[in-house]
């Protein structure tokens, strides 16, 4: 008998390709499908029944996104097309042929005014354009399809695509100085570590599907996010003390703590978004879960050095 079909949308992104790379190292019985906007346009119907028809997977994970967090103030039917209205379409043709659906999501579908860290179930109120449609998205995919997980995720980095790491680095090289946001806390995620728990969550829509799972539904929101907890800055700053000590950077800029105020972008930011992450811990296991964004900085930063 064939093993499961893992089919994933926006591949060329950096969930995307972190999920490509894993694909060795998950069972051989397992069929991962990658395929890019090219191939799979999640806003158009019909392209989402084709690749849904010819590929037959028995899980869809949803990594596509717009992901422009400023441009969406300017672009927000663009932005609510594709994180609002898309993925309700995708769990939509999901629900039509019983495939399990795992949708991302992000901590921005918060306003970041809380104390504390978010739980899952904790009342959406995003501040941005690019929040709201996110938001969006998760209503439409649980409307559509009730079984479906939906992840929330933040501050994704990794050696792939255009993130927060790279940006550093480049800056890096081009100047002696740098002003850091220092006023907004939150948990930088490696892709693949992302990719890793999308993969475990997929292996358990599997087993239910195949009904050797005992436990109980596993569908909902979860949170991932990088532990510990931090600041841009903070970030940064050990961006910068890793890149030197691997010889990728001769110096590291002297950075300067700033406040949010001091760095104004069109479209406004959580200042506190950790996100709450037992619902993830009670269902894969605590221990099963690598969270340390230092060590995602060090792979990256490894992978980027090997490509020089
Ligand atoms: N990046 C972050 O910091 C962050 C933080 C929290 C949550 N997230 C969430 O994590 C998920 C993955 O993010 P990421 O960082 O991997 O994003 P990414 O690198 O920007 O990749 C997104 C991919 O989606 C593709 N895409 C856009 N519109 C599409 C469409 N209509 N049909 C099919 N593919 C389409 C893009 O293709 P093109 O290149 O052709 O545009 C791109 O390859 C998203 O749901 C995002 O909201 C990201």
């Amino acid at each position: 008998m064939a093993g499961p079909v893992i089919l994933i949308t926006g591949a060329h992104g950096q969930l995307g390709q972190s999920l490509a790379c894993l694909s060795a190292n998950i069972h051989p019985s397992v069929e991962l499908v990658l395929l890019g906007r090219a191939e799979l346009d999640i806003t158009q119907a019909g392209s989402i029944a084709l690749a849904l028809k010819q590929h037959r997977p028995d899980v869809v994970i949803n990594t596509a996104a717009y992901t422009a967090v400023d441009k969406a103030e300017s672009e927000p039917e663009t932005a609510h097309l594709i994180n609002g209205i898309a993925p309700g379409l995708l769990a939509a043709a999901c629900a039509e042929r019983g495939i399990a659906l795992i949708h991302v999501s992000t901590d921005y579908v918060f306003d970041g005014l809380a104390s504390q860290p978010y739980a899952e179930d904790a009342p959406t109120c995003p501040a941005s354009v690019y929040g709201q449609s996110k938001s969006a998205g998760e209503q439409a995919v649980l409307a559509a399809l009730p079984s479906s997980i939906i992840l929330r995720t933040s501050w994704v980095f990794s050696q792939f695509g255009n993130n927060f790491l790279k940006t550093m680095l480049r800056l890096g090289r081009e100047r002696t100085e740098l002003s850091i946001v220092d006023d907004q806390i939150g948990g930088p995620s490696y892709a693949p570590h992302i990719a890793q728990v999308l993969l475990q969550l997929a292996e358990r829509l599997c087993e239910s599907k195949q009904g050797t799972d005992k436990q109980q539904s596993s569908s909902g929101v979860y949170h991932f996010a990088g532990q510990p907890s931090v600041s841009w800055y903070g970030f940064a700053q050990e961006i910068f003390d890793q890149a030197v000590e691997l010889d990728l950077l001769a110096q590291a800029p002297t950075l300067t703590a700033i406040s949010t105020s001091q760095y104004p972008t069109p479209a406004k930011r959580p200042a506190q978004s950790s996100l709450q992450q037992g619902r993830l811990d009670a269902l894969l296991g605590a221990q099963a879960i690598e969270r340390d964004w230092r060590r995602g900085i060090k792979q990256s930063l490894l992978a980027l050095k090997q490509m020089r």
